[in-house]
């Protein structure tokens, strides 16, 4: 099992590779731009900083504009992975990177059918959206663990790799329901290893410690 960084903050993900707990990082135009960053120094900077695959996502629905923005950012560096949303033109530019041997990351997928399809074009990834798939009324469990069944079924290569967490419950269902890879933002990868009773326990024995009375 993998933990991937949903975030383009350089600073946060410094902080959770030096932890040991990051595998990889995946953006896309929202974060980049809700981030407040510059495409293109960030993720040469975010490539440098962790050697796992590094998301980037297209930004236009055109196959041809597709497989430009996916030569223009594999040059970036080696663990670059495009994004591609699942949409009959991206299946087809999946396809086309997947036989160039450029990984790819198939995305906004909302369902069990577009997760076999993203499948059968030869995605590296497929981000099964968690918190929209729960919008739509769907049981996002179910929908990973109904596609974990069937890639194993299949001896399938491809990894789910669930985003779109909205709570630390999102992130351990998607585990539980045989997920590949998580891709975490932050603020829940930060809630991961806060516990307040761990914070009381530590803070119980440092003054136990500074409490020994001194031998002479
Ligand atoms: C990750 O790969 C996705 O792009 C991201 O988690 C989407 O999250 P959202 O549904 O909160 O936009």
């Amino acid at each position: 099992m993998k933990i991937f960084a949903d975030t383009s903050k350089i600073e946060e993900i410094r902080e959770f590779v030096s932890w040991g707990i990051v595998d990889g990082v995946t953006t896309n135009p929202k974060i980049i731009a809700s981030d407040g960053n510059d495409l293109e120094p960030t993720i040469k900077e975010i490539c440098k900083l962790t050697p796992g695959p590094v998301s980037v996502e297209v930004t236009t629905n055109d196959y041809d504009g597709m497989l430009k923005e996916a030569a223009h950012y594999s040059a970036w560096a080696k663990n670059i992975v495009i994004k591609v949303p699942v949409i009959p033109s991206g299946l087809k530019a999946i396809k086309t990177l997947s036989a160039k041997g450029i990984k790819t990351n198939a995305t906004c997928a909302m369902s069990y059918n577009q997760a076999i399809l993203a499948a059968k074009a030869g995605a590296t990834y497929v981000s099964l959206f968690y918190g929209r798939i729960g919008d739509l009324g769907f049981d996002p469990f179910i929908v990973i663990k109904d596609t974990a069944d069937t890639y194993r079924m299949w001896g399938c290569k491809s990894e789910i790799k669930p985003g779109s967490m909205r709570s630390l419950l999102d992130v351990n269902r998607s585990i539980q329901a045989g997920a590949h890879i998580v891709t975490v933002p932050p603020k829940f990868l930060r809630a991961m290893v806060e516990n307040p009773m761990t914070t009381k326990t530590v803070d119980e024995f440092l003054e136990a410690w500074k409490n020994i009375p001194k031998k002479k």
